[in-house]
């Protein structure tokens, strides 16, 4: 894990220095920091949701423009419905405004869109915006673009089990079958492979109940910057030090 605030870009060419071959084919982010950024520009918490959704747009919009494949990110969590009514209401509106705003730019890149999480607890007019986000974009083939709402690993996990448990009940599955794969493919992210980088903004180093089995062989990459401070050149900072590690998968150099 590395904190790499301190390291400045290795050319002034910008991300265009960056080569396709070294990209991370999928990029999954951790959006932290909002309350800590607006406290410390002396507005509300709320202020820094509402700046952290138009940085959603810019890192949408480059990834989308680099060609990532997929591209995944912790929007709300499971546990986050532990906080304050009032923020709570902010965040389900917000993310409602961003589905319906963003339409356009999803459809004029292409993008691929759904989402992951439990959808039981969420707002309907929340669940309105993502069924009908997911109808416009269903014939997309472009980037994929997956919000976790209402996400949580361990939760994931558990309903991947106790989907597997029925079809075991049902006799269409054995207990000798469960396999890593049909373990995979019941989870929410079926179908999608593994994120290849995990940047995680506002500095702390914990997965916070993200992709638990998803990031087992993920690179992760910190950064000090809160989420309404991440900028395009912090996702090339994020690149350039994701094609300088050496991935092993427990094996040895390759
Ligand atoms: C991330 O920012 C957004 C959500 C978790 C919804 P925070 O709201 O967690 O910001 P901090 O961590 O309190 O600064
Ligand atoms: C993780 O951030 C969840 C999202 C970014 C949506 P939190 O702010 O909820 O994480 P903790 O509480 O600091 O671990
Ligand atoms: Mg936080």
């Amino acid at each position: 894990m590395a904190l790499s605030r301190t390291e400045k870009p290795k050319t002034t060419r910008g991300q265009d220095s960056l080569k396709p071959g070294s990209l991370p084919a999928h990029v999954a982010i951790i959006m932290d920091g909002n309350g800590r950024w607006a406290r410390t520009q002396g507005l509300p918490r709320v202020e820094g949701h509402a700046r952290g959704m138009d940085v959603v747009r810019l890192i949408v919009e480059e990834c989308s423009r680099l060609k990532i494949e997929h591209l995944t990110l912790f929007c709300f969590s499971s546990e986050n419905w532990k906080r304050p009514q009032p923020e709570l209401d902010f965040l389900m509106q917000l993310l409602g405004r961003y589905l319906v705003s963003e339409r356009k730019l999803l459809a004029e890149k292409n993008i691929r869109f759904g989402t992951l999480g439990r959808k039981d607890q969420l707002p309907a007019e929340v669940l309105g915006e993502i069924e009908e986000t997911k109808r416009l974009c269903r014939e997309n083939t472009g980037m994929g673009l997956s919000l976790a709402i209402n996400y949580g690993g361990r939760g994931e996990i558990a309903d991947a089990v106790r989907n597997i448990a029925k079809q075991v009940q049902l006799g269409k599955l054995t207990p000798e079958e469960i396999s890593e794969e049909v373990i995979s493919s019941s989870l929410y992210t079926a179908g999608i492979p593994d994120p290849d980088l995990l940047i995680r903004t506002a500095g702390e180093m914990r997965i916070s109940n993200f992709l638990l089995w998803q990031v087992s062989y993920s690179e992760i990459w910190v950064t000090e910057k809160t989420w309404p401070e991440f900028g395009i050149a912090d996702l090339q900072l994020a690149f350039q030090d994701f094609a300088r590690r050496e991935r092993k998968f427990g094996g040895l150099n390759s």
